[in-house]
């Protein structure tokens, strides 16, 4: 399969793309804005995957192109961008395409972070809102740390939590997910269940904060 990460160039789509390329067959696609932008990362990304043994190719591309090419685009902007970024690439979608999102509404204030849910419920039915009707859309990666993904040196034992309404593209996203290792994903059922699985990651931030000890926690179910 190929996987882009639209803003690939930004944290989390640093630490999927270097666990994808590292612990599946599968070919990563960076997109970016900027295709220079998309390029450097990628020289980045491969440097870091020779400096820990891995032999794998990452290629980087505007955004449109990566979407183009892939049969699973990542949506790894900010979530007050994802709308705009999926009119950006929605030409190059069709039901073929799986589009992900791991974006999450969130607010800080002196406390800390607080969920903040756009008018649709949650960024993934935002997504679905946007994404054109054939697309399946689904919702995974939210409450992983990307500092954490992106240290290849860091061993996990996380749980990621998939939403979606397509069965089919829900179970791809899941086994897709559950090749990076240390990585299970969780079947939180349909989009309408994304707002309490986003909910969860401000919560996790907040743990972070607050106990020196779990920086860039995660999740486990048990
Ligand atoms: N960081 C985490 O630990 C984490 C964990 C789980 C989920 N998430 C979610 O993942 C998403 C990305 O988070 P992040 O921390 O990786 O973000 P980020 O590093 O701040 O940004 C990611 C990329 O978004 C692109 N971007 C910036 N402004 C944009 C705009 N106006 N329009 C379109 N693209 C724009 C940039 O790529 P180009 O300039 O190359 O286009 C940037 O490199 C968020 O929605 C977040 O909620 C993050």
């Amino acid at each position: 399969m190929r996987i882009a990460l639209l803003g690939g160039t930004g944290d989390i789509g640093e630490g999927l793309a270097l666990r994808f390329a590292r612990d599946t067959d599968h070919e990563v696609l960076i997109g970016s804005r900027d295709p220079e932008k998309a390029r450097d990362a990628v020289a980045d990304y491969e440097s870091i995957l020779e400096d820990h043994g891995a032999d794998a190719t990452v290629k980087g591309f505007a955004n449109e192109m990566a979407a183009d090419r892939a049969d699973v685009v990542v949506l790894s902007v900010p979530p007050y961008y994802a709308g705009d970024t999926v009119d950006a690439v929605a030409d190059t979608l069709d039901e073929e395409t799986i589009l992900v999102t791991p974006a999450v509404g969130m607010q800080g204030d002196e406390d800390g972070m607080h969920y903040h849910p756009p008018g649709a419920g949650s960024v993934t039915e935002l997504v679905a809102q946007r994404a054109p009707d054939a697309v399946p859309v689904v919702g995974a990666f939210h409450n992983l740390a990307a500092g954490k993904l992106a240290d290849l040196d860091a061993e996990f034992d996380l749980d990621t939590l998939v939403v979606a309404d397509d069965d089919g593209a829900k179970k791809t996203v899941r086994d897709l997910a559950g090749e990076i290792e240390g990585l299970r994903a969780l079947d939180a059922g349909p989009l309408g269940n994304a707002a309490e699985v986003e909910s969860v990651t401000p919560l996790v931030i907040n743990i972070a904060k607050y106990n020196e000890e779990l920086h860039d926690v995660g999740v486990k179910w048990i």
